[in-house]
C-alpha cells in the first residue's frame, strides 16, 4: 500500500467580527500561520490553513447596534472588509469562512445533542439582570454599578476595576445597564444550560502533560486551568443572535459564542470541502483516525479554550473528531509600552496599515519582533528602524547593487553560466548553512529566530559583494569579477525563495527582476532547490533593478507617533 504523508491542518483564531483588528490581533494568530503555511507549501507538502470569523456574542450585537445596521448585514459587510484586509496582507488562507455558516449551525446542534446524550449536560436556574429599556438580558460585563467593597461607581457585574475584585452582578449597588444606562433593570430567574466537564478531569489532565513539545506560555496556562478545577460552565445565553438551542423551553436562548465559535473550524473545513469536488473530503483532516498534524496559532488569552474548555468539548461528544496536535501561544503585542485599545483608538489597525505602509513592511517588522517568549512594544520609531535597516539598507540595497552592475558591465545579460568548479564552496557551504537553519526554525515554529536567520542570510550577500569588490576587481580581472556577481545574482534569487513566507510581495518582485522563468512557482519552490549557483544560463536577460523598499525619515515615524498616541 501506498504511505500516506502527513498533512498539515493549520488553525488561527478566528477573529471577531465586531470591528477592524488591530496589529495585535494580526501578529498573535494570523500572519505567523500564514507563515508557516507559506513554508510547508514550498516544501511540497499538503496543507490546508482554515480560519474565518467569529460572528455570535454580545460584542457582535453591540457592535451592529452602534453601526445602525441590522446584525446579519453587519456581519456581511465586516466580514467581506476583515477578510479583504487579509488578502492585501497577502494571507492565504485555503478558506476563510463564517462562524454563522449553516454548517456551524448544524454542527454545534450536533455536537450538543452528543453531550447532552453522553450525560455531559444539565439544567441549573440562575438569576440574571433583565433590562426594560433595552429589551434583554444583560450578560454580566453589561451590568455596571458602585462596588460594595471600594465604592468605585463603574464597577462591572464581572469585576471591580477600582479594587479588582470579582463580583457577580448581584453583588453591585445602583445597578444599571451600561449598553443603554438605564436603571430600569430586574434580577429575574431564568433556566440555564451547564456543561460539566468535571468527569473528564483525569482524562484532560493526562493528555496536557502529552503535550510536553507545546510553548511554555500553553502549558502554563493549561496546567493552571486544570489545578482550578473543571466547574460546570454555562453555555447557553439570552441572546437573539447566535446558534439556536435545540430544547424545549429555549426558544429565546442561543448558545455561547465560546461553545460554538471553536466547532467553526471544523464546519469552515466542511464550507471548504463543498466548493470542491469532494464535499466529504473534510473527514480526512478531521477525524481522529487520520494522519493529520494539527496546529492552532492564538494569542494566550485563547489558550484556556483551545486547550482545555473546546478538546474537552471534543472529548466528551466522543464524535471521532482529532484533537490538536500542538498549539502555538503568543504573548502581547503592546503599543508604545501600553495596550492596543479599540475604543480609544489606540494603536494601528489593519486598514490604517496599509494605507500606510506595504504589506511587507508590516509582515517582516512583526515577524521579526514578534512577542514569542515574552511581550514585545510596537513604536513606530522601531518600525521605521527595522524597515530602513533590514529591508532596505541590507536586502533592497544588495538588490539594487547587483542588478545594477548586470545593467552597467553586461547590459543586464548573464555573462555565463557558472561550472560547478567555478562556484565558491566557502560560500555555498555558508549559504546552505544558513538556509537549512532557517528551514528548520520555521518547522519548529520559532519566527523570532527564522527571521533573525534571514537577517543573516541577507548580510552575508552584503558581505561577499563588499569583500569581493567588482568594481574594483573588473578593471584588472573582469573573469573574476564576473564570476563573483553571478554567485550574488544567484544569492539574490535564494533569498527571494527563503524571503517569500515573510515578504511574499518583495520576494515575487526580486524574481521579476530577475526575470526568473520559474517566479509563478515561488510559493512550490523548496529552499534548498534554490541553492543553485549554475541556475542562470548565459544570456538570460535581466531586468533593470527598481527601487524595493522605501525608507522611513526619523522625523515621519515621529508624526505618526503623535498622530496615532490615541490622545
Ligand atoms: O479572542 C478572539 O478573538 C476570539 N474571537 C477567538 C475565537 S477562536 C475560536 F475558537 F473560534
Ligand atoms: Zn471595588
Amino acid at each position: 500500500m501506498k504511505e500516506q504523508m502527513t498533512r498539515y491542518l493549520i488553525t488561527s483564531a478566528l477573529p471577531y467580527i465586531n470591528g477592524i483588528k488591530h496589529l495585535g490581533n494580526l501578529i498573535g494568530s494570523i500572519l505567523p500561520a500564514d507563515v508557516y503555511a507559506k513554508f510547508l507549501r514550498q516544501d511540497g507538502k499538503d496543507v490546508l490553513y482554515i480560519c474565518g470569523t467569529d460572528e455570535h456574542g454580545t460584542p457582535a450585537e453591540i457592535a451592529a447596534a452602534e453601526a445602525g445596521k441590522p446584525i446579519e448585514q453587519y456581519c456581511c459587510e465586516m466580514f467581506e472588509v476583515q477578510k479583504g484586509i487579509y488578502e492585501r496582507f497577502g494571507i492565504q488562507f485555503d478558506y476563510f469562512g463564517r462562524s454563522s455558516a449553516p454548517s456551524n449551525h448544524q454542527l454545534t446542534r450536533d455536537i450538543f445533542s452528543h453531550l447532552e446524550k453522553n450525560g455531559f449536560a444539565e439544567e441549573k436556574e440562575i438569576r440574571q439582570y433583565y433590562s426594560f429599556d433595552d429589551k434583554r438580558f444583560l450578560p454580566d460585563r453589561y451590568v455596571e454599578g458602585t462596588c460594595p467593597h471600594c465604592g468605585y461607581q463603574k464597577a462591572r457585574g464581572d469585576q471591580c476595576d477600582g479594587c479588582g475584585t470579582l463580583l457577580d452582578p448581584e453583588d453591585l449597588l445602583d445597578p444599571y445597564s451600561s449598553i443603554s444606562g438605564s436603571k430600569n433593570i430586574e434580577l429575574t430567574a431564568t433556566k440555564h444550560i451547564f456543561l460539566d466537564l468535571s468527569k473528564l478531569e483525569d482524562q484532560l489532565k493526562d493528555w496536557v502533560s502529552d503535550q510536553l513539545q507545546w510553548p511554555d506560555v500553553v502549558k502554563g496556562i493549561a496546567k493552571k486551568w486544570l489545578n482550578e478545577g473543571l466547574q460546570p460552565r454555562c453555555i447557553t445565553r439570552d441572546l437573539k443572535w447566535g446558534v439556536p438551542v435545540p430544547k424545549e423551553g429555549y426558544e429565546e436562548k442561543v448558545f455561547y459564542v465560546w461553545f460554538d465559535a471553536p466547532n467553526g473550524y471544523i464546519s469552515m473545513t466542511q464550507d471548504w470541502a463543498a466548493t470542491t469536488d469532494k464535499p466529504d473530503q473534510w473527514k480526512e483532516w478531521w477525524m481522529a483516525n487520520q494522519d493529520v498534524q494539527y496546529t492552532e496559532f492564538m494569542a494566550k488569552d485563547n489558550v484556556p479554550f483551545h486547550a482545555i474548555f473546546w478538546p474537552a468539548v471534543l472529548f466528551a461528544a466522543d464524535m471521532g473528531f482529532k484533537q490538536v496536535n500542538y498549539i502555538k501561544g503568543f504573548h502581547w503585542l503592546t503599543y508604545d509600552k501600553g495596550k492596543f485599545s479599540t475604543s480609544q483608538k489606540r494603536g494601528i489597525f489593519t486598514d490604517v496599515a496599509l494605507d500606510l505602509y506595504p504589506a511587507d513592511y508590516w509582515r517582516y517588522y512583526l515577524l521579526a519582533n514578534c512577542p514569542e517568549t515574552s511581550d514585545s512594544d510596537f513604536s513606530f520609531s522601531l518600525f521605521a528602524s527595522v524597515v530602513n535597516k533590514d529591508l532596505a539598507d541590507i536586502l533592497g540595497n544588495f538588490a539594487n547593487r547587483t542588478l545594477s552592475l548586470f545593467q552597467k558591465y553586461y547590459q543586464g545579460l548573464v555573462p555565463l553560466q557558472l561550472q560547478p568548479e567555478q562556484v565558491d564552496q566557502a560560500l555555498l557551504q555558508n549559504v546552505e548553512a544558513h538556509v537549512s537553519e532557517l528551514g528548520e526554525h520555521l518547522k519548529q515554529m520559532k519566527f523570532r529566530q527564522a527571521a533573525q536567520t534571514l537577517r543573516s542570510l541577507w548580510v552575508l550577500g552584503n558581505e561577499y559583494i563588499t569583500t569581493k569588490e567588482p568594481w574594483t576587481v573588473t578593471k584588472t580581472d573582469p573573469t573574476s569579477a564576473m564570476i563573483s556577481l553571478i554567485h550574488c545574482l544567484h544569492l539574490l534569487r535564494v533569498f527571494a525563495v527563503t524571503s517569500y513566507p515573510f515578504i511574499p510581495e518583495a520576494a515575487a518582485k526580486i524574481l521579476t527582476l530577475l526575470n526568473d522563468p520559474a517566479a509563478d512557482q515561488l510559493a512550490q519552490t523548496p529552499f534548498a532547490a534554490s541553492v543553485n549557483f549554475s541556475y542562470f544560463a548565459k544570456d538570460h536577460q535581466l531586468q533593470a533593478p527598481f527601487r524595493l523598499f522605501d525608507k522611513i525619515e526619523e522625523a515621519r515615524a515621529q508624526e505618526l507617533t503623535e498622530q496615532y498616541s490615541g490622545k
